[in-house]
């Protein structure tokens, strides 16, 4: 078998509350094959994000702690590795898209800064090429008139518009994997879809795995090839997206389905 672009072992996650601490992410463990859009789908407070985090190492030690047998990036056990070598490798190799993008976006500094710095930071390209190379990327993500959105900050844009440019940010590295968690849940439906299909399609084109985090069984039934249903922080099912959709096993995923007639038709 091909070597996995991602591949997670025996993940778990707890996080320190009032009452003690709560595992959140249990055993979690997937291959995430090259070029395959995989799906993470669960209720809100499963553990989606957790499990992303943890994959980013990007979980704070004072809200919680993760421990894998193993988090393995193209054969590399990210575990194992110094913080210094986990920050090159982060955005360079695996990045990924936020829930929140105002968070991941620096507010003070112009679109057009922040998305030439990662061509410059990461592909070594000079000041001129990566401003270029950042109006390119925004055209492609379909930001109409790119030049003067450089110029903008974060706070000027609107949520659909601030998605677009996390999704260049992050492909802009053409990373090995991509996580996006639920990249386009707070845009309108047209929005979304065209969203998703630049990522997708950028992902398609660079010959990046994207682990794709939604609740929305209908986005997985159009942009996924394979999906993983979590429950309480357990994957309790994991199938490719047509065998999930007309034979799934599990109570939960039977469940969803039926909360989502409209995503059966594929
Ligand atoms: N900072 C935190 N401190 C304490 N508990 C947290 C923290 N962040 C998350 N949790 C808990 O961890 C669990 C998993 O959270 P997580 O954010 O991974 O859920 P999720 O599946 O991404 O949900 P959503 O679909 O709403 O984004 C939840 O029960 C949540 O209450
Ligand atoms: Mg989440």
């Amino acid at each position: 078998m091909k070597q996995a672009a991602l591949s997670v072992h025996k993940l778990n996650v707890s996080v320190r509350s009032a009452s003690g601490t709560v595992n959140v992410v249990k055993s979690v463990s997937f291959d995430l094959a090259a070029g395959e859009v995989l799906a993470l789908v669960g209720e809100s407070g499963c553990g989606k994000t957790k499990t992303a985090e943890a994959i980013m190492r990007l979980i704070p030690h004072d809200i919680g702690q993760a421990q894998a047998d193993t988090i393995e990036l193209n054969g590399v056990n990210l575990e194992a590795l110094p913080e210094k070598r986990m920050r090159d490798i982060r955005g360079r190799k695996i990045s990924m898209v936020f829930q929140e993008p105002l968070t991941a976006l620096d507010p003070v500094f112009t679109i057009g800064s922040q998305l030439s710095s990662v061509y410059r930071r990461h592909r070594g390209q000079s000041k001129r090429k990566a401003r270029a190379s950042s109006v390119d990327m925004l055209d492609r993500v379909g930001i109409a008139d790119s030049r003067r959105i450089m110029k903008t900050y974060p706070h000027q844009l609107s949520g659909g518009m601030r998605q677009r440019v996390m999704v260049s940010m992050a492909m802009a590295c053409q990373p090995r994997v991509l996580i996006a968690d639920e990249p386009t849940t707070a845009l309108d439906v047209t929005t979304q879809a065209q969203v998703l299909s630049q990522l997708v399609g950028l992902g398609h084109e660079s010959g990046t795995s994207i682990l794709l985090i939604t609740h929305d069984l209908g986005i997985v039934a159009q942009y996924c090839d394979r999906a993983m249903v979590m429950l309480h922080g357990q994957i309790v099912e994991e199938a490719g997206v047509t065998e999930l959709f007309s034979r799934p096993q599990h109570p939960y995923t039977r469940e969803l389905l039926a909360a989502c007639p409209g995503a059966a038709v594929l």
